[in-house]
């Protein structure tokens, strides 16, 4: 088998189409980015496996965290110095900065599209609203809804979406990026719902998958997050980085011991409108661990509490919004929540504890989206731009979505803009690859790669998993989506016993310091032609970036 057909997909398709650009995934990343490439002039398909509002996006809640100048105090350096206070040293200053610096056009863009945020009157102007979250130094989160920001950005981006009639072809997984002998994007292989396979032509295509929260037993994503899109990045021949740096949600809804799947998130803003952390004796579960107590960073927070439950041998933690001013109509999304397990947010403690969230990690881009694969771009919670570094700041990834979304689809546009030709897609031999139980993959994670990791728990999960898998050609969602899972949890395994150090969001029981030796360093995870993994070290100001 050729390298060319190798990478060139499975089998015979029912149908062709072609298109300019390819878009995967259809949250706040892919549509924005649709959307725009559309109105530059590009012939644009979106395609999503599931239906077009059922990923990560529309349950976000916290909010945006942009500065749009209207806060006393406030500055995009200040953004930046929280962001990179939270990253722990691995914060590409130089994309961070462009990021957090196009926030304002990106959300004016936003509204443009019709989103709604909740605003305050400030004697005569009103203004929009602001919280706070965990590491900001500042009250610069705008939101919606009050806890449902998420939702209203999606709802904006799909009305756009369909007064563009933009072509969004639900319902089908992406299985390859298929390229040509020369490594170039030549298209996307996608199933149905009933595994028939079908095959858009196009010279470009960009991944806005979302995250990989399917790793894990419990996690605050919705059941999509299957790590898509770094399987489809790492065969196509992208790198990806970072990818030990999967963060923790704090304050997870705990509904049961044995909760699987998708646990209902406590917003951090609550914290930033004054929740407080008790362990189940009373006692604050930051005093002590970080000056800004229950505000620290994200990571910093969900290991106290890891900790914590871990020392009492307790099943979560409480968070206390008894205290906070209209703590329902402010957060109704949580308050609903609750509300199904018993809990009334405005006179009981809320018991919470971490769920797996957010992806820091993932395929290697600049801030245009750019990967080193020509032809395909990333963007959102499957990209690593730089900005996360070991840790990311909250309500940062709706704004990096929008941003590199808008930058994306430039970028694409301006690299079609010359002569180009379309090359011929091949029909070739499918490719077997490891595919493993999800349920052992995700007991395994939970164990072996949470937050406290040793090299003999990393090690374990890894074989865990091998000795469950298989080798097949996935021809279904499920199977398309079980193979990434057990290439991304090979991926993730093999960054994490790499680094022999805590920082952000990577604890390592068996390293417990952070080490300068690793102050600049990001880890590279390839793919080589005969399926086999390699982990790199590179500087993370460029990520392995070309
Ligand atoms: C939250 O509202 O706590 C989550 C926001 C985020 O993940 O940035």
């Amino acid at each position: 088998m050729s390298r060319d057909a190798e990478r060139s997909g499975a089998g015979p398709s029912t149908w062709e189409a072609t298109a300019d650009l390819v878009v995967v995934g259809s949250g706040v990343a892919g549509l924005t980015a649709a959307l725009a490439a559309q109105r530059a002039g590009l012939r644009v398909v979106v395609v999503t496996k599931d239906a077009p509002d059922e990923g990560s996006t529309r349950w976000a809640q916290g909010g945006i965290a942009v500065v749009l100048g209207d806060v006393t105090g406030d500055s995009v350096e200040a953004h930046l110095a929280d962001t990179l206070a939270a990253g722990g040293g691995l914060v590409d200053a130089g994309a961070a900065r462009a990021i957090l610096a196009a926030g304002p056009a990106a959300v004016a863009g936003l509204r443009a599209e019709g989103a709604v945020f909740d605003a305050v009157s400030d004697g005569r102007a009103a203004r929009l609203a602001r919280t706070r979250e965990g590491g900001h130094s500042a009250l610069r989160v705008v939101h919606a809804g009050g806890d449902a920001t998420g939702a209203e950005v999606q709802r904006a981006l799909l009305g756009a979406t369909s007064r563009a009639a933009l072509t969004v072809l639900a319902g089908h997984a992406a299985t390859v990026v298929l390229t040509g002998s020369d490594g170039a994007v030549r298209g996307l292989e996608v199933r149905d719902g009933d595994g028939r396979a079908g095959r858009l032509a196009a010279p470009a295509v960009l991944l806005a998958t979302g995250g990989v929260g399917g790793l894990y037993e419990t996690t605050t994503n919705p059941a999509v997050a299957t790590a898509d899109g770094w399987a489809l990045a790492l065969h196509a021949g992208a790198v990806l980085a970072d990818v030990e740096f999967v963060q923790f949600h704090p304050t997870a809804l705990y509904t049961g011991a044995a909760t699987h799947g998708r646990a209902p998130l406590v917003t951090e803003a609550l914290r930033g409108e004054g929740a407080v952390l008790r362990d189940t004796a009373g006692a604050s579960v930051t005093a002590g661990v970080h000056p800004l107590g229950d505000l620290a960073p994200r990571d910093v927070v969900a290991a106290a509490i890891t900790r914590r439950i871990a020392q009492l041998g307790a099943e979560h933690v409480w968070l206390d919004a008894t205290g906070v001013p209209d703590v329902v109509t402010r957060f109704p999304t949580v308050a609903a929540s609750c509300a199904a397990i018993g809990v009334d947010l405005a006179r009981d403690p809320v018991p919470v504890r971490p769920a797996a969230h957010y992806s820091c990690g993932g395929v290697v881009t600049d801030t245009h989206g750019r990967t080193g694969v020509t032809g395909l771009w990333a963007a959102g919670e499957v990209a690593r731009t730089g900005l996360h570094g070991a840790n990311r700041l909250a309500s940062n990834s709706l704004l990096e979505g929008l941003v590199t979304g808008r930058r994306a689809a430039k970028d694409v546009a301006a690299a079609l803009a010359g002569p180009r030709a379309l090359g011929r897609l091949d029909a070739s031999a499918p490719r077997p690859v490891a595919v493993a139980d999800r349920a052992v993959l995700q007991a395994a994670m939970t164990r072996g790669a949470g937050i406290g990791r040793d090299a003999a728990g990393l090690a374990a999960a890894s074989d865990a998993i091998e000795a469950a898998s298989t080798l097949i050609v996935p021809s279904t969602r499920s199977q398309a989506e079980d193979a990434a899972l057990t290439l991304a949890a090979h991926a993730l395994l093999a960054a994490a016993g790499s680094r022999t150090e805590t920082r952000g969001c990577h604890v390592r029981t068996d390293h417990a310091v952070t080490d300068d030796h690793w102050q600049r360093a990001s880890s590279t995870v390839v793919l080589d032609g005969d399926g086999r993994l390699h982990v790199g070290i590179t500087d993370a100001r460029h990520g392995g970036a070309a």
